[in-house]
């Protein structure tokens, strides 16, 4: 069955991403410890002819987890609906879907996180008994109704696990941690995504592109896509190094795969705030950026990569970001 998408906010640029997922296991590159493990409890489930447990998955953007999502309503026969944290504002707005719901059919909240706790206090009976309390009317005469629920599975998504409440992390079965790409995997998924856009890409030229995509299939894809724009202008069709490197100098990404706001992140600790440390709401600050964007997008792979130090008393710069500016400490 195909995946019923009911997503508000997915964009003409995401579904042309879209297309770049892959839409099985087999296709599904890295995260392999995810998919042995996600494999044996779908198979589990549909042995029993049970719906899936609850599933979370945490870990840094673009690393895959829609796409795991709909892989494993694919995997369940059911479908999927698509929404995310911000997008339920009322309880009333997630009671809709729930009450909507088919057996075994896949809820997927992405930014689970960011849900108001009027809205995932009712996701909290949802979760474990298949049930709605509705309380009806007001003071001493307002009643408390349960509504069955079919049995559905959640899959939630979080970029930050440690925001998520403990009620709702512990009603769920089954916890995902997606972990950063190894360059070889990108580079896979360059040449599987080069395939489906009719690009032809030499390996080191994929290498070159995967090295500067942060770990990040999104990052990849996105990189690729616009070397797709260079090669085309330049009528030229193949992708090979020269062209890989020119682009990535075009878009301003070095050989690290930093970007403009990461040398700008990096500038600012050790230029203005003599390597820290230095707290991230000051460096959002003196940026303006928004701090969540810096802890969220930036600041992973920057501690990821050895850049940039994450103490309780603020943020540190490493000698690596001082060799990375020429300057011996
Ligand atoms: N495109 C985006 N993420 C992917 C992945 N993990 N495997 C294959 N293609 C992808």
């Amino acid at each position: 069955m195909d995946g019923r998408l009911v997503n508000t906010s997915f964009s003409m640029n995401d579904s042309k991403e879209y297309s770049l997922r892959p839409v099985n296991f087999n296709e599904y590159i890295g995260q392999s410890k995810v998919k042995s493990n996600l494999k044996v409890f779908i198979e589990a489930a549909n042995m029993r002819g049970d719906a899936l447990d609850h599933v979370l998955f945490y870990g840094p953007p673009g690393l895959g987890k829609t796409t795991l999502a709909s892989i494993i309503s694919k995997e369940m026969n059911s479908s999927i609906r698509i929404t995310s944290g911000p997008a339920i504002e009322k309880p009333g707005d997630l009671a809709a879907i729930l009450t909507s719901l088919e057996e075994k059919e896949i809820l997927f909240i992405d930014e689970i996180h960011r849900l108001s706790r009027t809205v995932e206090e009712i996701l909290y009976s949802a979760m474990e008994d298949y049930a709605l309390d509705i309380i009806i009317g007001k003071g001493p005469q307002a009643k408390s109704i349960r509504i069955d629920l079919a049995k559905f599975t959640l899959v939630g998504a979080t970029t930050r696990l440690g925001l998520l409440t403990s009620p709702l992390r512990d009603r769920f079965g089954v916890l995902l941690p997606m972990d950063y790409y190894t360059n070889d995997e990108l580079k896979e998924i360059i040449i599987r995504s080069s395939k489906i856009l009719f690009m032809e890409i030499t390996d080191d030229a994929a290498l070159e592109i995967a090295k500067c995509s942060r770990g990040t299939p999104r990052v990849a894809n996105r990189i690729l896509k616009r070397v797709r724009d260079f090669a085309q202008v330049k009528k030229n069709n193949l992708v090979d190094i020269d062209l890989a490197r020119h682009s990535l100098d075009l878009l301003e990404i070095d050989e690290f795969g930093l970007d403009k706001i990461d040398k700008r992140i990096l500038e600012a600790l050790v230029f203005n705030f003599k390597g820290g440390p230095t707290g991230i709401e000051t460096i959002a600050h003196f940026l303006s950026e928004e701090i969540s964007t810096l802890e969220d997008v930036y600041e992973p792979f920057l501690i990821q990569q050895g850049f940039i130090i994450r103490t309780p008393r603020g943020r540190i710069a490493t000698d690596k970001t001082y060799k990375y500016f020429n300057i011996n400490r």
